[in-house]
């Protein structure tokens, strides 16, 4: 159900509006909060909370490479684009997995 409030204040110019994905779920977190949540859901059982297995010390390491591998990804790693991530998804997890990597 939508519920507008119509009595609500207009928004000011500049504000960032909230983003609404394909099932409708919003998100007002920056992309790294949003990639970190991404990794914990999607990634870190096979990888590790950190990244540990396999992504925290991958030659993979621009955010291009990331994100090329991601969506076809080699070997035993599932296939998870465009579903269940969607694009933002994938670069926001990439965006989150370059701060795992300590080269
Ligand atoms: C079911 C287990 C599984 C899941 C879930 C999974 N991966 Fe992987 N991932 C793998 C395996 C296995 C490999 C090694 C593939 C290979 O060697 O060809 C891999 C490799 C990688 C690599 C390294 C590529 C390289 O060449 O160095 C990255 C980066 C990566 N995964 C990121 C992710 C991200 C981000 C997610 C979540 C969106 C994810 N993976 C989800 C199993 C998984």
């Amino acid at each position: 159900m939508i519920v507008m409030a119509l009595d609500a204040p207009p928004m000011p110019r500049g504000t960032t509006l909230p983003e609404v994905n394909g099932r409708g779920l919003v998100s007002q977190q920056t992309p790294l909060q949003h990639g970190e949540q991404v990794f914990a859901t999607f990634c870190s059982a096979c990888h590790g909370a950190q990244g540990e297995n396999g992504v925290a010390k991958s030659s993979k390491t621009t955010m291009d490479a990331l994100v090329a591998f991601i969506k076809n990804p080699t070997g035993a790693m599932p296939k998870l684009h465009p579903d269940p991530l969607d694009d933002r998804e994938v670069s926001a997890v990439a965006t989150y997995v370059r701060t795992l990597q300590r080269p």
